[in-house]
């Protein structure tokens, strides 16, 4: 399969989430009772990918995963959730993602610095046709607070500055900002509000629904863009789990599409 057969590419990680609900934390060594426990499949990469393919794209990721049980069953959800599954190796010895890149076959690229490190390598910033972070992370990667929109977009600027086309930081329940190295103004993009359940994998769905419309939508307005990642989010806050949460073209209104 050559590159240009999908609209998104990601390249990122797989992980299990193993989830146990108990009243406390227990002790080094204690046992104690819990009260519920699930499994849900998760990994940043994976998220994104399962987002975007859900909302319609032809989507592979390029992963590896344990040569083991849940390896097996990573590789048979991405199946049922119509991701190509060709680039995804099985290896004897873990892997950890520290970052996430997905490419569309328009070879645009979205960075998302997840985890960010403070003395992230220059060139990220200059291949970053989108550069997509929150606000944890556009702190530490500029070393000032990032609370408001404000403080948003003078950090946004700054990213600019290295060399970003563009920067949007997610700001959860306030939205996002948006900024283009080739615009003096920086745009909020507001949530419409709606009763937050779970908002854990939210940046995933957002960056997901992101590549999506990106790919789908090549003319579409960077803000649009925005607008809409920041509705598709703003469902999958409203279920628990993370990918579970992840809404399909169906769920969503016509008007997205
Ligand atoms: N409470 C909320 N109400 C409405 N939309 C929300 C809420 N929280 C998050 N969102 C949507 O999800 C997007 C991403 O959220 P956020 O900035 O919290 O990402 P994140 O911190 O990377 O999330 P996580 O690390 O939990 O995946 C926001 O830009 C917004 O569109
Ligand atoms: C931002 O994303 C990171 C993952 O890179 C996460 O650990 C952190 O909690 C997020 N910050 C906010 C404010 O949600």
């Amino acid at each position: 399969m050559t590159e240009e057969a999908f609209d998104v590419i990601v390249v990122g990680s797989c992980m299990t989430d193993l989830v146990s609900q108990s009243p406390r934390l227990p002790k080094g060594g204690e046992t104690i009772h819990g009260h519920n426990f699930f499994m849900g499949f998760g990994g940043k990469g994976a998220n994104q990918c399962i987002q975007a393919a859900r909302l319609g794209a032809k989507t592979t990721i390029v992963a590896k995963v344990g040569k083991d049980s849940f390896g097996d069953s990573y590789i048979q959800n991405f199946k049922d959730n119509g991701v190509h599954t060709g680039f995804v190796g099985q290896t004897s010895c873990a892997a950890t993602g520290v970052a996430s890149i997905i490419v569309t076959d328009a070879v645009t690229t979205i960075f998302n610095p997840a985890p960010a490190i403070p003395d992230l390598d220059p060139d990220f910033y200059l291949v970053s046709d989108v550069f997509c972070c929150n606000e944890s992370e556009a702190e530490l990667l500029t070393g000032s607070s990032v609370n408001n929109v404000e403080e948003a977009h003078w950090a946004g600027r700054e990213l600019l500055r290295r060399g970003c086309r563009a920067v949007i930081i997610t700001l959860g329940a306030q939205g996002c900002v948006v900024l283009k190295a080739q615009e003096s103004t920086a745009k909020h993009v507001p949530t419409t509000p709606v009763t937050a359940v779970d908002t854990t994998g939210a940046g995933d769905s957002f960056i997901g629904a992101l590549a999506f419309y990106m790919a789908h939508y090549p003319t579409m307005q960077l803000e649009e863009v925005a607008r809409r990642a920041t509705q598709v989010a703003g469902v999958s806050v409203q279920t628990m789990g993370t990918q579970s949460s992840y809404p399909h073209k169906r769920d969503l209104p016509a008007e997205l599409f």
